[in-house]
């Protein structure tokens, strides 16, 4: 028997330029007066916040915005912005740029009502009011947080926390492809990794895998692999940017259900302690992840192999990973980011933590075996 059950945002809009027109959509949708942006600096310096600024004026709206997120956001960092979204007695919350400014959008979203502190909702399903108006703007085709219900929060030094509640999933997700042409190729390759994770993981998700998870993350696959090298090499293509976009969004929705295992696992320790971008760590640990769970999930892979015209083996699937990180130029050892050796163990050990994403993987992960997969990858 199959029972399951799928969430996603209610609605989804696609179309270049779209969000130069945002202060309309947000008016006519949701009768904004006051909308918040969250964001980050790196797209103020580029200008792109202040296209949409430009919009929300046109539309007479009376915005403000947050632009303090930083990678990996902090406790602190949601804080403060919470505290500016209720200064601001916003009525909409926008999420402006990749993960990390989305992420905190949906916990502004969530906690500027006051009414649960952000201690309160770490874990799954603790959120026990509504939430603002949330609207999801993506300048990475990476994450897919435009259309899940996760956010996720350092917490300490080297630790994260997720939020995870359907609350959380958005009222609107903008993709307009003109915002990701002038992502550096580096960013570009790293997070477009990231999304085709999120498909592969879906696809192989040892739980919750399902027909609808399964057609997104095949549909997802496609259309991610068939054009992160182009989007890597001619930025300016909007077509491939376009098909990466929605590639990223569909692998969210699919992982949304289907929840990522071990790439994702192993990968988080690498960004706790040495502050290596989401995209990256996972591409790093992707090829010897794959080949590890290759007896459980061999058959899927061959199936993902075939499907994208790339062979009809695990072998053929892994061989064509390879080559997109060949051709996309990601690094592809742990020490060529600064892991030394003797790191090994304790990186180990703290992947072993993950045990929310490691329950999802198509074959059991023991201590010996995360630690093999790393010395695979150093
Ligand atoms: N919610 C989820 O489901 C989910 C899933 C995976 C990861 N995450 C989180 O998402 C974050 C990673 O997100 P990300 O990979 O999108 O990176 P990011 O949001 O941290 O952004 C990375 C960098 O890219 C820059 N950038 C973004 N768009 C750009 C553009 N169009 N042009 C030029 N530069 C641009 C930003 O200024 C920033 O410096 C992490 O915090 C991770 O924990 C969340
Ligand atoms: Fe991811």
């Amino acid at each position: 028997m199959i029972a399951f059950n799928f969430n996603s945002v209610a609605s989804v809009l696609v179309e270049d330029g779209a969000a130069n027109q945002l202060g309309s959509v947000l008016r006519a949708r949701f009768g904004a007066e006051r909308p918040f942006i969250v964001t980050d600096m790196g797209l103020v310096k580029l200008g792109m916040l202040a296209k949409v600024q430009a919009s929300l004026d046109e539309a007479e709206l009376d915005h403000a915005h947050f632009d303090g997120v930083e990678a990996d956001p902090s406790e602190a960092v949601v804080l403060k912005a919470v505290e500016a979204a209720k200064a601001h007695r916003a009525d909409v919350i926008v999420g402006f740029g990749g993960g990390s400014s989305m992420d905190v959008a949906k916990l502004i979203a969530v906690l500027a009502s006051g009414e649960q502190q952000l201690s309160e909702i770490y874990g799954i399903d603790q959120i026990k009011g509504g939430r603002l108006p949330l609207v999801q703007v993506p300048t990475t085709a990476g994450t897919g947080s435009e259309v899940t219900p996760i956010s996720i929060v350092t917490t300490g030094e080297t630790t994260k926390m997720g939020v995870v509640d359907a609350t959380m999933l958005a009222d609107l997700a903008i993709l307009d492809a003109t915002l990701t042409t002038g992502l550096p190729a580096h960013i570009t390759a790293a997070t477009g990794i990231d999304a085709m994770v999120h498909a592969i993981e879906a696809y192989t998700s040892r739980l919750k895998k399902n027909p609808i998870s399964d057609g997104l993350a095949r549909q997802a696959l496609l259309m991610l692999g068939n054009n992160i090298v182009t989007a890597c090499n001619d930025g300016g293509n909007l077509d491939a940017r376009r098909a990466m976009l929605i590639g990223a969004m569909l692998a969210g929705q699919a992982f949304a259900n289907a929840p990522v295992a071990a790439v994702h696992a192993l990968a988080y320790p690498l960004g706790g302690h040495f502050h290596i971008p989401h995209g990256l760590s996972n591409s790093l640990v992707l090829p010897h992840v794959l080949r590890f769970n290759e007896e459980a999930a061999g058959h899927l892979y061959a199936e993902l192999a075939v499907l994208a015209g790339q062979g009809n083996s695990a072998g053929d699937f892994i061989a064509w990973m390879d080559r997109i990180a060949d051709e996309t130029k990601v690094q592809r050892r742990l020490r060529d980011v600064g892991i030394s050796h003797n790191d090994l163990p304790m990186l180990a050990q703290d992947a072993m933590l993950q045990t929310r994403l490691l329950v999802n993987n198509p074959r059991e992960v023991t201590l010996d075996d995360a630690r093999a997969i790393y010395e695979a990858a150093w």
